[in-house]
């Protein structure tokens, strides 16, 4: 029978077996020639049978020994490859949480959209109601209801685009020229004192550097009892001062005509200081509502007056962020708009 000379040797067999085998089943080979069902010591064991009880006693102790070293070796060696494999694992399906996400690219507003929500935010804090209309407009309230003469060179086919179409009533249908028509719908169906804004997309046959068919106005209506062109100098210079974010700014009204209000001007200003400073600029058309169009609205012009203005939405954008080319605008080069993102 074996000596614990050759004991240390099995169990130094044992260990360089079971430390070669690289993965958990050739280490599960391996243990079968040591403790499989004739491996080594299992081959030992069955030879306890045939000793004398004295020798069986001893032998048995020792193959015993010897066993459960060889055991734990193999038990250690288990625990080591379970480890690597985990790390291995680890290692392969490690997430990078540096690495930057794939999500969607956040959009942004178009700068002339951030005017617009901007206006309409100054115009609610100042008690105006926001009021939103139709593109598509008859004639009767684009033009004939604000005063416009028949003969008016605004209602040719040279400025306005017309539809091959009529409304319900028979009246031709044209994209709206300007924002106006919103006074009309907007005084026939609420009762003054009334303060409105109704900014939206207008249209005209006209492309170049400074126009674009299709551009943006906001309209303006404030009627009551008493609202006169002092209270229109200084709600539009209130709202102007809300809109640029200053008080260094100047701001002039120039006799004009346009059908619709009498009298009428056009509104200029000039930044007092920065890059713009001293050029006078037309932002707007505005004047004291004509008795004409108050009665188109359904009221009397002895009882009821007020102002009304219409502004180019392009043209505060352009000066807000010193633009100098309209058709950037429409361009919808991401080099230009991601600097208003
Ligand atoms: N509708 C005019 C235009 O498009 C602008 C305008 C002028 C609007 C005077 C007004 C106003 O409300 O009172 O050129």
């Amino acid at each position: 029978m074996s000596s614990t000379g050759s004991d240390q040797q099995l169990v130094e067999e044992a260990r360089v077996a079971f430390n070669a085998a690289s993965d958990p089943a050739s280490l599960e080979n391996a243990k079968a020639r040591f403790l499989g069902k004739s491996g080594l010591i299992t081959e030992q064991l069955k030879m306890l049978g045939g000793l004398e009880p004295e020798l069986k006693k001893r032998e048995g102790a020792r193959i015993n020994v010897l066993k459960s070293q060889v055991e734990s070796l193999l038990n250690e060696r288990r625990e080591a490859l379970a480890q690597q494999q985990l790390a291995a694992k680890l290692a392969q399906d490690r997430l990078d949480i540096s690495l930057p996400g794939r999500g969607m690219a956040r959009g942004s507003l178009h700068p002339v959209m951030t005017t617009w929500q901007r206006i309409e935010s100054i115009f609610r804090s100042m008690g105006f109601d926001v009021a939103d209309g139709p593109e598509v407009e008859t004639d009767w309230t684009n033009f004939t209801a604000l005063n416009n003469p028949e003969n008016h060179p605004a209602r040719s086919m040279q400025d306005t685009f017309y539809l091959d179409l009529r409304d319900t009533d028979g009246l031709p249908l044209l994209l709206r020229t300007h924002t106006s028509p919103m006074q009309v719908r907007y005084a026939r169906s609420h009762k003054p004192p009334l303060r409105v804004i109704a900014p939206g997309r207008t249209y005209r046959v006209d492309s170049d550097a400074t126009h674009s068919p299709m551009f943006h106005q906001v309209e303006g209506l404030w009627l009551g009892e008493q609202v006169s062109f002092a209270d229109l100098k200084g709600l539009y210079y209130e709202f102007l001062c809300a809109f640029f974010e200053t008080k260094d700014l100047d701001i002039r009204f120039r006799p004009s005509f346009f059908p619709f209000t009498e009298p009428s001007a056009e509104v200029d200003m000039r930044f007092a200081t920065g890059p713009l400073k001293g050029r006078w600029l037309e932002i707007s058309g505005a004047g004291q509502v004509h008795p004409k169009v108050i009665q188109n609205f359904g009221f009397d012009p002895q009882e009821v007056i007020g102002f009304a203005f219409g502004s180019g939405l392009e043209r505060l954008t352009m000066l807000r962020y010193g633009i100098d080319d309209l058709r950037l605008f429409f361009e919808n080069d991401l080099r230009f708009l991601r600097q208003f993102a």
